[in-house]
């Protein structure tokens, strides 16, 4: 299937490793040119071709518009991938405002922040799409990741607007929402399996097993899964999807 993406010039944030950088696999395999953004530049990323690394700290409020700008005067796909789920095994209580302020700046603001420099940009090519990473946990709001459940609704809800807003100009925003997904943010050190492993005193390898076992599929997503999920919302196949939300969790959200 020709998804249209030859040629195309795409951003993608949050791209060294992970559900990101699978993503810019995917497009680099459609015949894309892609900018991937992260704070490492990974060798993964150096060797794949049609891929220019920037080494970015998209936390930094000026990031995203200095990633952006490296795009130069077209932009077709926007990907706003980065993020990151602290667990807070100790509770809401022990949530500061510091640590709801970095998990917000970096889910949401990092977002807007990009897309506020790219839409310029992709509105003068006569439009183009945006793609989100949210989660889940946008809608199964979880305790464990009280500030992220909030920060990924409120993406979810923020691409919403702009699908209205945009939609007429010829911009498409969609929203992918996976479970877990076999990277490092969830198996990785310092990865949840681990976080709340040592808070409960259990291996990690049964927090694993218990996230498996809340999926019908009874297996994480792999990265490359939510990639082509990713590209397929870009491509010019689904160009009358817009404003939608689209879960890839293995059958973990168990309502209609
Ligand atoms: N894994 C899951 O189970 C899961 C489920 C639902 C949704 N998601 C969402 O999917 C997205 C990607 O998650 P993932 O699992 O692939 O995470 P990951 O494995 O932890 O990868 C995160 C990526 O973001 C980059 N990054 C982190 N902080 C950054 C910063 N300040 N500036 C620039 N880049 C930064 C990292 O690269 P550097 O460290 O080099 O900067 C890396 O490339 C996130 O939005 C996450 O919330 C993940």
């Amino acid at each position: 299937m020709d998804l249209g993406l030859t040629g195309k010039r795409v951003v993608v944030t949050g791209a060294s490793r992970g559900i990101g950088l699978a993503i810019v696999r995917a497009f680099a395999a459609e015949g894309a040119t892609v900018l991937a953004g992260a704070r490492r530049v990974t060798p993964e990323l150096e060797k794949l071709d049609g891929v220019t690394a920037v080494a970015v700290d998209l936390a930094d409020p000026a990031g995203p518009a200095r990633l952006v700008a490296a795009a130069g005067d077209r932009i077709d796909v926007l990907v706003n991938n980065v993020g990151i789920a602290p667990p807070r095994p100790q509770g809401f209580l022990e949530v500061t405002d510091d640590m709801w302020a970095t998990t917000w700046n970096l889910n949401v603001m990092s977002a807007v922040r990009a897309t506020r420099a790219a839409l310029p940009v992709m509105l003068a090519g006569g439009g183009g799409a945006i793609v989100n990473t949210g989660s889940v946990n946008a809608r199964l709001a979880d305790p464990l990741v009280v500030d992220y459940s909030a920060a990924k609704a409120a993406l979810t809800n923020f691409a919403k607007s702009l699908s209205k807003e945009f939609g007429p100009r010829g911009i498409r925003v969609n929203t992918v929402a996976p479970g877990p997904v076999a990277t490092d943010l969830w198996l990785g050190s310092g990865g949840v399996a681990e976080t709340v492993g040592a808070a409960q005193g259990i291996d990690p390898s049964d927090v694993e097993a218990g996230a498996k076992a809340a999926m019908v599929t009874g297996r994480f997503t792999r990265p490359e899964e939510v990639a082509d999920l990713v590209v397929m919302l870009a491509g010019g196949n689904l160009g009358n999807v817009t404003g939608t939300e689209i879960t890839i969790d293995g059958g973990m959200i168990t309502t209609l």
